[in-house]
């Protein structure tokens, strides 16, 4: 986690490095510094515990020395609390070199301990000090920042991200990447470092990516890069796809609601260029050409919290179009569960960061397994990619809400694209099948937008409920991982105990919760799906209704059966079934934000969480 930016050029750094981090505080906000190089050579450091305008409104009441060479640090803590002194950055060589760190340092223990027994002292609890300190003796003895980082990083174990500047070297910013991200933006006669390229798209949209275990030195007219030997290094340059003013909020009242908004749009971007003459079109599925595809006998589907449950649908529309056997496993899990894994094994990932720690180990873990890799994600130049045979991207925008919504729908969309490229591949429909999908497909933007107008009445629904301690999320087959995400969104966002449940488990165990006053929503299928499901959640909600519970049933547009037994129906248009859930979760997006409005929370930053894991 954590979000770290780096500058060098003519402009003021302080501006630069705190535009950088309020587009980055989505990646961590329990605390926030800076070190900026003045022009009068002195290395100034400001750092507070809690969110970002803490920070600005200290520096502008009390201005910092400004320069033209600074970094900058938002915080996701790891080691040590969220305090003023564990805050980024921390200092080493006589508090003349400041150094900003994403990751954990594995072996933090044994080298603090090795620095304390010759003398050094720490001021935090972090492992992160012991890195700046580790570098700052480096410099002393080589007086080449580089190298002194090539040094230390050779030392440290875990995952990171360092970003140093040093007194004595104006105008240079030095980074370090092990498994962590960092990017380099490309300027005229300036140069920047992020976690990603929030931190600098508002000045440029020229990038580069980092590969693993590099060492980047920028100043305002050169980069360099080279490996942890210090072998130069090839990096490619790639324009980012999106500016500045689609990662602000644009009038809306958070991040979060304008993300739901944008639903629409990110299933229709990720259709866009991929459908031609009623077939999937994919311009580039890299290492895995049609042969590949038709070797293939199995498929596992990795991903965390969001990204798993568009995994799990992505399993219902797979199996069911190309017939192949398609497990879904939290990475976390996965790569501790001995997975059997060969070359007919499809390992597709799902992330929107691409920088999921868990999710990367578990791509890196099944490509030494001997498996094809597929990534689908929603942020070009992120790690979960570059490990993989082949990458779909999800052109979903940048996602900035703590919680995933468009980038959700955008996923659901990209694996439904590829279960049909891999039926039409594999035979398993006929084109006119995968035809009619995608024009079921291609239909859902603008139901889509129509499901937005539908839930406008949400917000007085959730204001009703503000005071409510638990609520249940019942739904089968796909109506199930849209479930367990209508509850996963109310946690995270209105911090209240929620639950989604296979509606058949109920009876076996679920049931005895419901007690008078229960809210329960139900997700329930189409009355015209050919499969039972139908009449079978029906009785389900009579079930509940006869204990109890207070039932929100979102159904199709017309559906009369589900009427006598709701107290509320939110109406959804009519799609086929594997298509339902993409309209069916806007509802529940909508209810956890305003749920969490109608308390008072902050919906773009939830407590304790942060948008991107980057540990595990
Ligand atoms: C929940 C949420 C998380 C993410 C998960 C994976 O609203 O946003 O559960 O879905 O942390 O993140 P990515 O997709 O970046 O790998």
């Amino acid at each position: 986690m954590c979000g770290i930016v780096g500058y060098v050029g003519p402009n003021s750094s302080v501006a630069v490095l705190l535009g950088g981090l309020s587009r980055l505080q989505y990646r961590g906000y329990d605390s926030a510094g800076l070190a900026v190089l003045g022009s009068d050579g002195v290395l100034e450091t400001r750092k507070h515990a809690g969110k970002l305008k803490i920070l600005i409104d200290d520096v502008d009441a009390s201005p910092l020395v400004d320069g033209q060479t600074g970094i900058g640090h938002t915080r996701w803590a790891t080691h040590g609390g969220p305090t003023d002194g564990n805050a980024h950055p921390h200092l080493g060589d006589d508090g003349k070199l400041a150094l900003i760190h994403n990751g954990i340092i594995e072996n933090f223990a044994p080298l603090k301990q090795e620095l304390l027994d010759v003398g050094e002292t720490f001021t935090s609890e972090t492992d992160s000090e012991v890195a700046a300190v580790l570098v700052g003796r480096a410099f002393r003895e080589t007086g080449d920042l580089t190298l002194a980082m090539r040094q230390v990083v050779a030392r440290l174990e875990g995952a990171f991200t360092l970003l140093v500047v040093h007194q004595d070297r104006p105008g240079e910013v030095v980074g370090a990447r092990h498994i962590s991200p960092l990017v380099i933006g490309l300027g005229d006669g300036e140069n920047f470092l992020g976690s990603d390229v929030a931190a600098f798209v508002e000045h440029t949209r020229r990038a580069v990516e980092i590969g693993d275990d590099q060492i980047v030195t920028i100043r305002p007219d050169s980069v360099e890069v080279t490996d942890f030997a210090g072998a130069p290094v090839d990096t490619r340059e790639y324009e980012v796809a999106w500016d500045a003013s689609a990662s602000e909020k644009g009038g809306w009242s958070s991040f979060m609601r304008k993300e739901i908004s944008e639903e629409p749009d990110a299933v229709y971007n990720t259709l866009l260029g991929r459908v031609l003459d009623g077939a999937v079109a994919f311009p580039d599925l890299g290492g895995l050409d049609d042969s590949v595809l038709k070797s293939i006998d199995r498929i596992v589907i990795i991903a965390c919290g969001t990204a798993a449950y568009a995994g799990m649908l992505g399993k219902y529309a797979i199996e069911a179009w190309a017939r192949v056997p398609v497990e879904v496993a939290l990475s976390h899990e996965f790569r501790y569960s001995d997975p059997i894994l060969n070359e007919r094994t499809l390992v597709i990932s799902v992330s929107q960061s691409g920088e999921t720690m868990d999710t990367l180990m578990a791509v890196k873990f099944a490509k030494e397994g001997g498996a094809r890799g597929l990534s689908i994600c929603n942020t070009m130049g992120s790690s979960i990619p570059r490990e993989s045979d082949a990458v779909i991207y999800t052109h979903a925008g940048p996602e900035v809400a703590v919680a995933s919504t468009k980038a959700f729908v955008a996923q659901i969309t990209a694996l439904y694209l590829f279960g049909l490229h891999l039926a039409a591949v594999r035979g398993s429909l006929s084109a006119a099948e995968v035809s009619e999908n995608l024009t079921e497909l291609q239909a859902i933007p603008a139901k889509l937008a129509e499901v937005l107008v539908a839930s406008a009445g949400i917000g007085e629904l959730a204001g009703w409920m503000a005071d409510t301690r638990s609520v249940l999320f019942l739904g089968r087959h796909v109506g199930f991982p849209v479930a367990l995400e209508g509850a996963l969104k109310l946690k995270e966002l209105a911090y209240i105990h929620a639950e989604g449940f296979a509606a058949g488990e109920l009876k076996h165990g679920p049931i005895a919760l419901i007690e008078p006053g229960q809210i329960v929503f139900v997700i329930v299928p189409s009355p015209r799906d050919p499969s039972s499901l139908h009449p079978k959640v029906v009785s389900n909600i009579q079930e509940i209704r006869a204990r109890g519970a207070r039932v929100i049933a979102i159904a199709e547009k017309g559906d009369a059966a589900v009427l006598p037994f709701a107290d509320e129906v939110i109406p959804i248009p009519l799609a086929a079934p594997l298509f339902e859930p993409l309209l069916s979760v806007v509802p529940l997006h909508i209810f956890a934000l305003e749920l969490a409005t109608a308390k008072g929370l902050d919906v773009d930053q939830p407590r304790n969480l942060a948008k991107s894991v980057t540990v595990e």
